[in-house]
């Protein structure tokens, strides 16, 4: 059973990314993958500054938060697009992941990873852009991002009045994209 990090690039309380998120969890759990949901506000960590982590070490949170995805074997990520990229909360969260305290393997957090990726705005693009930022991103560093991505347009006129989705369509857009990336992730374990 694979077991997949679900976490969103905003904190903001009635997040239209988290509401896609969490549609995206139950398809995955559906598809039976055990996911943990983490929420960035939990894990605040200080902008990386290389000078402060050669002194100081690699802070607590970014730490742990590096932890659980290393515990994981793949990732539901959601993500606002700001300025047509990821926001800074996602980056420095991912950037911080990517680094190895004394003794540690290089990139554990990302290596032989799978993820599923999504965005959700008000616009009339969803958040597109950031999706090919993120994808790019991800590769990079070595996680396998499935081809199904989703952005949801004009978010806003799909919710209900708890902010959660209510829109048959888009509910299996998203359920379908947690169960493709956890059958890719359980096809990756299978070897
Ligand atoms: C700094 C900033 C830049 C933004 N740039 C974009 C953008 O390029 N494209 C877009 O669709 N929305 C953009 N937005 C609007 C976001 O889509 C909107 O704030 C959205 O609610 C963020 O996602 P969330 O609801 O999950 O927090 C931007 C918002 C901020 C604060």
């Amino acid at each position: 059973m694979p077991k997949l990090l679900a976490f969103c690039g905003s904190t903001r309380r009635q997040s239209f990314n988290q509401a896609i998120l969490n549609v995206a969890v139950q398809g995955a759990e559906e598809a039976g993958a055990q996911v943990t949901v983490v929420s960035l506000a939990d894990y605040a960590m200080p902008i990386f500054n290389q000078d402060e982590e050669a002194e100081q070490g690699i802070p607590e949170r970014a730490q742990a938060f590096k932890e659980l995805m290393v515990s994981h074997d793949g990732f539901l990520i959601a993500s606002p697009e700001y300025n047509s990229s990821y926001p800074a909360l996602l980056k420095n969260a991912l950037d911080w992941a990517s680094r190895a305290a004394e003794g540690e393997p290089m990139m554990q957090a990302y290596r032989g990873k799978t993820a599923g990726i999504m965005a959700a705005s008000a616009g009339g693009l969803g958040g597109l852009r950031v999706l090919v930022a993120l994808r790019m991103l991800l590769e990079n560093v070595g996680v396998l991002v499935h081809p199904n991505q989703k952005a949801i347009a004009k978010v806003d006129t799909l919710l209900n009045e708890r902010g959660e989705i209510d829109n048959e369509k888009t509910i299996k857009q998203l359920k379908k994209l947690g169960a493709d990336t956890t059958k890719l992730c359980a096809s990756i374990q299978a070897g």
